[in-house]
């Protein structure tokens, strides 16, 4: 009696290892699904975004670099503010630019406007002087005509 008791345990106690193991497994998984956490000191939105912490699709530094310099896919952006404008960087973000195959994705769906807005104003941070008129907060609101 005794020692089926001790082969019930022990058959028990495989089974939760089996569960312990899964829950690691999928606790994996999920992490592998969602964007690691930004580290402690960046508390910047918009740079939390831009680094890639919100979500892959959303990650301009992938594209553009860590420093806006440009990587493997996207180019150059540290000037795109002042040689472009706000406006025309909002709606970069948003509805993309270029074809389809090797231009810059839309991401409207991934960034609210309020978020792209957050976006631009960790990009006014590379510019030498700092600062452009419009904040984040007015092009948020602003409709764009290009839908
Ligand atoms: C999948 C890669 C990819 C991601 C992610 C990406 N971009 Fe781009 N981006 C591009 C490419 C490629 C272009 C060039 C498009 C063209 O000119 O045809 C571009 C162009 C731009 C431009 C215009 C540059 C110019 O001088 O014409 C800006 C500004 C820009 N991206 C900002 C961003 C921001 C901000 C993010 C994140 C919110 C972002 N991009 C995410 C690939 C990417």
């Amino acid at each position: 009696m005794g020692r089926l008791l001790e082969v019930v345990g022990l058959i028990d106690m495989l089974n939760q290892m089996k569960n312990y193991k899964n829950m690691i497994l999928l606790f994996f998984l999920l992490a592998s699904a969602c964007a690691p956490e930004p580290p402690e000191w960046m508390t910047d939105p918009g740079e939390i975004i831009y680094q890639g912490f919100k979500s892959v699709d959303s990650n301009c530094s992938r594209c553009h670099g860590r420093d806006g310099r440009g990587g493997m896919e996207g180019k150059n952006i540290r000037n795109a503010l002042r040689d472009l404008g706000e406006k025309e960087v909002f709606e970069i973000i948003m509805f993309g630019k270029g074809d389809d195959l090797d231009g810059m994705p839309p991401l409207k769906g991934e960034l609210s406007q309020i978020e792209a807005g957050q976006v631009i104003d960790y990009m006014r941070r590379w510019l030498p002087d700092g600062s452009i008129n419009t904040s984040a907060d007015s092009l948020a609101g602003s409709e764009s005509g290009k839908q």
